[in-house]
């Protein structure tokens, strides 16, 4: 099941894929030069001036959109970044790839980076921290920046899932060094694949986008201000860049439809017993993809999930670090999952097995999300409305999900 950017796709879609085609079928040379001309710039202008940052570069997915960014901030070997416990794999991932070393800290009942906790983890050897606006909210982003003030990291923020969410009247992505979204199939604007990076940094813009093509300075120009780097094949397609276009026109208009849903969802659910709404940094500015109950009792939360078909946040198997046998097997000192890294880089061995963060176990355990915009199993929120529900069908499932709750009520 998709985010709400999919049922969104209309005529301004397939309008601009049939220009790309169009423009594709009289002469291949159009798209030699990564001018005004061609979808990819254009997109990257319209994101740029939506968001509100000097620089916006289109990359085929959220996680190229994260390796770009990493070298962009010069991240590699003998570097830190502290990572929340909750997140995708490709935040991790992301990072290992890069040759640095991720530490995982708490997630507060936000259930994104516990402020406190990164603190805590907070070495001589960390480079930056990667807050994940996890279920389309935001971080607590005035403590995060504080701390990397104070202590000269970066921030990156991955803001693959909160697209067009902001922070006391900022869109995230432009709160630290840079930022990263995803433009896949469960966003909130999508173009089926492909993602893009924010930043205000002319040298971190030079070095993800050399990195990100063949080694080329912006726009395709042989030398430039920067480092020069050897770079991949990591853009945004031309017929990706189409949809997202017209997909960037709509977010104001799918951010209102999701957040009306929402709304009416929490409204009608009301007030229940043992259970709260996760904390919200910034409730007017996020997304409102989610709605997150937060129990007193994981059993209490296992059950209600189990009678809606969904599953407590902590079942993910891919966004909770205790799920992630490869994650564990790497901290152990197993480096094929981690295939081009040096081996005995880093401090070794680290703990990255479930238990690591009881915090997180605790809170993720006792959280069932359910959808309101984005539709995702893997995320544990397959239950729930959509852009594209009635005020009937709202209705039901806010009655549905109240009888699950007190129906398995057990303390
Ligand atoms: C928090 C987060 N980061 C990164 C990504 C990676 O994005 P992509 O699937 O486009 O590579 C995702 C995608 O699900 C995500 O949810």
């Amino acid at each position: 099941m998709p985010g709400p950017g999919y049922r969104f796709v209309g005529q301004e879609e397939r309008d601009n894929v049939l220009e790309v085609l169009d423009r594709w079928q009289a002469g291949r040379e159009a798209f030699d030069d990564p001018g005004e001309g061609v979808m990819v710039r254009r997109f990257e202008r319209a994101a740029a001036t939506r968001f509100g940052a000097a620089h916006c570069l289109g990359v085929n997915s959220g996680t190229s959109a994260l390796v770009a960014a990493l070298v962009g901030l010069g991240i590699g070997p003998g570097d830190e970044v502290i990572v929340p416990g909750y997140m995708f794999v490709a935040s991790i991932a992301s990072v290992l790839h890069c040759g640095a070393d991720v530490v995982l800290a708490e997630i507060d009942e936000s259930l994104t980076l516990d402020p406190a906790d990164v603190r805590a983890k907070i070495t001589p050897r960390t480079k930056a921290i990667m807050p994940v606006h996890m279920l389309g909210a935001p971080a607590d982003m005035t403590a995060l920046r504080a701390l990397a003030a104070e202590h000269g990291l970066h921030i990156l923020e991955d803001c693959a899932q909160s697209a067009g969410a902001s922070y006391r009247g900022r869109p995230l992505g432009t709160l630290g060094a840079a930022g990263t979204f995803s433009l896949n199939h469960f966003k909130v604007i999508t173009a089926l694949q492909g993602g893009f990076v924010l930043t205000d940094d002319p040298l971190v813009f030079q070095r993800a986008y050399s990195f990100h093509d063949q080694g080329w300075f912006p726009y395709r120009r042989d030398h430039g201000e920067g480092d020069p780097l050897l770079g991949m094949n990591l853009g945004l397609g031309e017929l990706h860049a189409a949809v997202a276009l017209a997909q960037l026109g709509k977010l104001d208009r799918i951010l209102e439809r999701v957040r009306a849903v929402k709304r009416r969802l929490v409204e009608r659910i009301g007030d229940l017993p043992d259970v709260r709404r996760r904390t919200l940094h910034d409730a007017a500015g996020e997304c409102g993809t989610f709605a997150v109950y937060v129990f007193e009792h994981a059993k209490h939360a296992q059950d209600v999930a189990g009678r809606i078909g969904a599953k407590p946040l902590s079942d993910s198997p891919t966004h909770h670090y205790g799920s992630l046998p490869a994650l564990a097997a790497f901290g152990r000192g197993d480096r094929s999952v981690v295939p081009f890294r040096a081996p005995g880089a880093g401090r070794w061995p680290r703990d990255y097995e479930r238990g690591a963060l009881p915090r997180t176990d605790d809170i993720l355990a006792r959280s069932v999300a359910l959808a309101t915009g984005v539709s995702d199993g893997y995320l544990g929120a397959g239950f729930g409305v959509h852009a594209g529900s009635s005020e009937a069908e709202i209705d039901e499932v806010a009655r549905e999900f109240r009888r699950a709750v007190t129906g398995t009520r057990t303390v």
